[in-house]
Formats: structure tokens, C-alpha cells, sequence
């Protein structure tokens, strides 16, 4: 039994997608999120840069006692986990492996579709990750880079002409290959779901990146026997780099009644 807090972060508002999840299967653990929206997005910057941020992100979550993180960022899971895992002493839980092997399970046809930050695509560790659970399929990858600005200025609903636009263009050349799952590698891709779904047809299942993670967290804190032993559900604090306002907004939308704690800026260069 362990109650101190898990952290969770991302570029933005999109590890929300993993945050819901947490509290709906493991509604008693406390919650430290941050989200870098001064610095979102991260996919369409260097590894370099993408690891700086990643360590600095991580320094502020360990200000406090932290007994897990969870990287519910595609973009830092695809691009800096390999290198940066060995250099902390408690579990990094990335959204990458957890959606590889759920692809793997679910594939029929051996044809899966990743959708992705440029940074994610180029690193190419989807393929390495699925091709040690499905070693014969193939896999499609397209980088979808207007996604995440479209998703933290609030534009991800159904019917929404530039989100479909924006969809169409990234996605109808991966309907077409004829995937039976589809990865959304990308933590904001979620929001989009129901514009995703419509492109790609009933007969490809859609792959959360986030929820898989909060998955793995589930097992993790299982085995390891570090579940929160409190009666009472869980709080979460929330941490943003940017506008306070815009991020409640953004989260309440999000999370709806799950949406609790209250939210504070955070600088994150002095990290
Ligand atoms: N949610 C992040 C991801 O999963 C967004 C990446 C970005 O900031 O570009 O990749």
C-alpha cells in the first residue's frame, strides 16, 4: 500500500485522455499532472529539445513525493523513454508499448494504422515495439501535426468543417490501405475520436494510447503492491506552463464531474 501520488504529464491537455482513465479504474490514487501548454506542441521538435523539456517536466513532478509517473505524452514516450528511463528510481509508465501490445491483440487482418506527432512517426518506435508482439504485420504511419493545435484551442468535435478537413486529408489514404486498428499515438488524439471514427469506418478499432497506459499503471501499482490504500476517492492538482484559464476550461470541458482539484502555473524553465 503506498499513498503518495502519481504524476502524469504532457505537452498539454492531452494526457487528460490518460488522467480520465486513472479515475475511472483506480479512483482512490491522488493525482500531480502537469501539462507544458507554454510549450506545446513537443511532436514537431528535436530530440534534443523533446529530452530537455521531458527532464525538466519530470524534475517539477518529483517536487513532490511522487511514487510513479505516467508519460501520457505519445511524443515523449516515442522519443525520450528509451534514453531517459534509467535515470530515475521510480516507474515510468509510457502510452508507446501499452498501445503496441493492445494493437497486437486486436489486429485480424495484420494491418494496423499508426496516427501521430512527426517526432513520434520519426522515431519509428512503434514499429520496433509491434514488431516484437505482431511480428508479421505491417503497419501504416502517417504524422498528423495540426491535430494537437486543433485540439488545445478547443477544435476537435464532429462536424467542426476544418477539424473534418484536417481529418480527411490525414486520414484517407490510411483508409484506404485497409487497417483493422487504428493507434492513436498521440495522447490529444482521443478528443478526436468521433471525427476518427467516422473517416475510418466501423470495422477499425480505435487504439487509445492514454487508456492503455492507465492500464499499465494499474498492473504496475498491483504487482509492485503500491495501490492507494485510502477509503475516500482520490484529488488530483493540476500544473500548467501557460494560461490557468484557458487550461481549466479546456479540462473541465474534458474531464466534466470527474474534474477536480484546482490548477497553478508553474515555470517550468527553472526546472
Ligand atoms: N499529447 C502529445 C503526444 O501524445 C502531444 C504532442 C505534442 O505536443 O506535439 O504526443
Amino acid at each position: 500500500m503506498d499513498n503518495r501520488p502519481v504524476g502524469v504529464f504532457d505537452s498539454g491537455i492531452g494526457g487528460l485522455t490518460a488522467v480520465r482513465e486513472i479515475f475511472r479504474i483506480l479512483p482512490r490514487e491522488d493525482i500531480i499532472y502537469f501539462g507544458d501548454t507554454g510549450r506545446v506542441p513537443y511532436g514537431s521538435r528535436s530530440r534534443e529539445t523533446i529530452l530537455k523539456y521531458t527532464r525538466q517536466d519530470i524534475r517539477f513532478l518529483r517536487t513532490f513525493d511522487i511514487k510513479a509517473i505516467v508519460v501520457a505524452c505519445g511524443t515523449v514516450s516515442t522519443a525520450a523513454l528509451d534514453v531517459i528511463s534509467g535515470e530515475y528510481d521510480i516507474p515510468l509508465i509510457g502510452v508507446a508499448r501499452a498501445a503496441a501490445v493492445r494493437a497486437a491483440k486486436l489486429t485480424k487482418n495484420r494491418r494496423v494504422g499508426l496516427i501521430g506527432t512527426e517526432a513520434s512517426i520519426r522515431s519509428g518506435a512503434y514499429e520496433r515495439m509491434l514488431s516484437q508482439y505482431s511480428p508479421d504485420a505491417e503497419i501504416m504511419a502517417v504524422a498528423c501535426p495540426l491535430f494537437v493545435p486543433l485540439v488545445e484551442n478547443g477544435r476537435f468535435r464532429a462536424g467542426d468543417a476544418v477539424v473534418e478537413a484536417v481529418a480527411a486529408e490525414y486520414l484517407e489514404p490510411l483508409r484506404a490501405w485497409g487497417p483493422d486498428v487504428l493507434i492513436l499515438g498521440c495522447t490529444h488524439y482521443p478528443l478526436l475520436r468521433e471525427v476518427i471514427a467516422g473517416i475510418m469506418g466501423s470495422g477499425v478499432e480505435l487504439v487509445d494510447s492514454g487508456a492503455e497506459a492507465a492500464e499499465n499503471l494499474q498492473r504496475v501499482l498491483t504487482i509492485t503492491e503500491k495501490l492507494s490504500g485510502e477509503e475516500k476517492a482520490g484529488e488530483a492538482g493540476f500544473f500548467v506552463s501557460d494560461s490557468v484559464e484557458s487550461f481549466s476550461k479546456n479540462a473541465a470541458m474534458f474531464l466534466g464531474s470527474e474534474f477536480r482539484g484546482k490548477v497553478e502555473k508553474v515555470e517550468i524553465e527553472n526546472f
